[in-house]
Formats: structure tokens, C-alpha cells, sequence
């Protein structure tokens, strides 16, 4: 099947090419930029979100788009929101037959801007022209890693007692390939990690695995947002898929040596 992973270079978008890739199918990464080092047997092609530039030529002859495009600043709307919309109409000029989009648990729940966005972009994919399938993942180890490897190098671990449930970036890969080859589903299982644990919690693990000295740092719970995240809203419910490792297990995997 001939795919296009918008995002395709990402922490997310480059394990999903990676997995497509390997059940066999014809994959093409768009992205802004080309990958420095591409999945072999891929093709690229320059697209911009934010403005719709590449996208007709890219998705000529597509049967399915993976949406794994994001933009974390503050301006995420137009690449995230408006963005989707220009792809949508692209994959509707296209004959496109399936749209597969990444959502975060638990998004509607927490009134951040960025949650905001996605609530939003849910909502121009599952009332857009092209049937689609929607999964929500919750927040990936990188993350959790990129937040606390910034306390660190201020040598701060935060003392929250925020809860989170981070999932390995490939286990999610592999339910969007599945979705791929579902065909359109709708909303499918939401899917996060095995292990609901604090900041405080992923803090420590961290500080101790890669065995460093840092000074805590209390964050208190301050905030609507900052509360339901508190209270598990970013976490999966009882009909949610708990997958793969823990956020211990993928620092022994990418940390192999301690870091000072
Ligand atoms: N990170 C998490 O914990 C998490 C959890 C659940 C769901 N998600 C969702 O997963 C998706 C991907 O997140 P990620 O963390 O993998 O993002 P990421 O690592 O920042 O990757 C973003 C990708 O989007 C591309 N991109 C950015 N702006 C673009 C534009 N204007 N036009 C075309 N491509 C553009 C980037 O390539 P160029 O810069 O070269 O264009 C890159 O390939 C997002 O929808 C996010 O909300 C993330």
C-alpha cells in the first residue's frame, strides 16, 4: 500500500515509516526538511503544513496518510489545526482513502494550550472529508526525558505530584501501522504505558539511573491544568491499552552508561 507520513522525520513519524517499511509497504516521509539519514526504501518530499506548499504533488497516488506532524510552540494552531484542515482538502484533491491521526488521553480534560490545539485538530479529522482512524496515545518516554534532562542540566529534580503514564514512541508506532492496515475505524483504544507514576516518581528514577546529584525542586500543584494532571487525567481509563515498557526500562536502553 503506498502511505505518506506527514511528520515522518519525528520522534514519532520515523518509527512509524521504520515499521510501515517493514510489513512491506511503499512509504513516502513528508516533512519541511529532508532527513539527514533516511529509512532506506523511502522516498521524501518537502511539505509545509502552515502553508499547503508540496502537499498535492506528495500525496499523488496515496491510499493512506499518517498525520504524525506536530509543533510544540506556542503558535501550534496553525501547523496542528489549520494545518490538518489544508491536508485534509490536499487528500480530498488526492482521492486519499484513509486518514490515520495521533491524538494525547486525556486532551479534553486539560485546559492547555497545546491539549487545546489537539482537542481541536481531533475535531477538524473526525468531521473532515476522508475517513479516518484516531488514536490517542499519553505523553512518550521522550518527553518525560526532555522535561526532566532540562531540570537536570540546572542540576533541579521537580518534586510534583503530577501523574503521568509515559509508553514506548515504537509500541505506539505499531498500533498507527496497524491502523494503517485496519483501514478506517474511527476512534480506536487509547494506548500509554504500563506504570502510572508522579514527576516526583520519574525523577528519582531518572536521578538514580544515570546517578546524579540534583537539588529538589517543589513544584506545587498551582492551577486547574496542573491539578487534573495531578489527579490522572492524562492517564489511561479502564478501557485504555497499558503497552510495552516503562520509562525505567528506556533510560537503561538509551542511558547504556551513566551521564553526568
Ligand atoms: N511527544 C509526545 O509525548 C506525544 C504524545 C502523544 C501524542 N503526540 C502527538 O504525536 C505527534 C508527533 O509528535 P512528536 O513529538 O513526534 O513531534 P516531533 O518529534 O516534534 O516531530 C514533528 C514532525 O513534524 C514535522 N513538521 C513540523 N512542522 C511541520 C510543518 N509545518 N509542515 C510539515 N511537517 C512539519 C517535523 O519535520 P520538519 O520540522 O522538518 O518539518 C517532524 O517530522 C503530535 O501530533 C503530538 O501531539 C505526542
Amino acid at each position: 500500500m503506498q502511505v505518506a507520513v506527514v511528520g515522518g522525520t519525528g520522534t514519532l513519524g520515523l518509527p512509524v515509516v521504520r515499521d510501515l517499511v517493514a510489513r512491506g509497504h511503499a512509504v513516502r516521509v513528508l516533512s519541511r526538511s529532508a532527513p539527514a539519514d533516511p529509512v532506506p526504501g523511502t522516498e521524501h518530499r518537502s511539505v509545509d503544513l502552515s502553508t499547503g506548499a508540496g502537499l498535492d504533488a506528495a500525496l499523488e497516488g496515496v491510499y493512506a496518510v499518517v498525520d504524525a506532524a506536530g509543533h510544540r510552540g506556542l503558535r501550534s494552531a496553525p501547523v496542528m489545526v489549520e494545518g490538518v484542515r489544508t491536508l485534509l482538502a490536499a487528500e480530498q484533491r488526492a482521492k486519499v482513502s484513509h486518514h490515520v491521526e495521533i491524538s494525547i488521553v486525556g486532551c479534553e480534560q486539560v485546559p492547555f494550550s497545546y491539549y487545546r490545539t489537539k482537542v481541536a485538530q481531533e475535531r477538524v479529522v473526525t468531521q473532515g472529508p476522508i475517513p479516518w482512524t484516531l488514536l490517542r496515545a499519553t505523553q512518550f518516554h521522550e518527553l518525560i526525558d526532555e522535561i526532566l534532562g532540562a531540570s537536570a542540566k540546572l542540576r533541579l529534580a521537580p518534586r510534583a505530584s503530577m501523574r503521568f503514564q509515559p509508553v514506548d514512541v515504537v509500541a505506539v508506532a505499531g498500533r498507527l501501522a496497524d491502523a494503517v492496515e485496519a483501514g478506517p475505524s474511527g476512534r480506536v483504544r487509547d494506548v500509554g504505558g504500563p506504570v502510572v507514576q508522579t514527576l516526583s516518581d520519574l525523577a528519582d528514577i531518572r536521578r538514580h539511573t544515570l546517578a546524579q546529584t540534583l537539588i529538589p525542586l517543589p513544584v506545587p500543584p498551582i492551577g486547574r491544568a496542573v491539578r487534573r494532571v495531578r489527579d490522572a487525567a492524562l492517564c489511561l481509563d479502564s478501557a485504555g491499552e497499558a503497552v510495552s515498557f516503562d520509562y525505567a526500562e528506556w533510560l537503561r536502553r538509551r542511558y547504556p552508561k551513566p551521564v553526568s
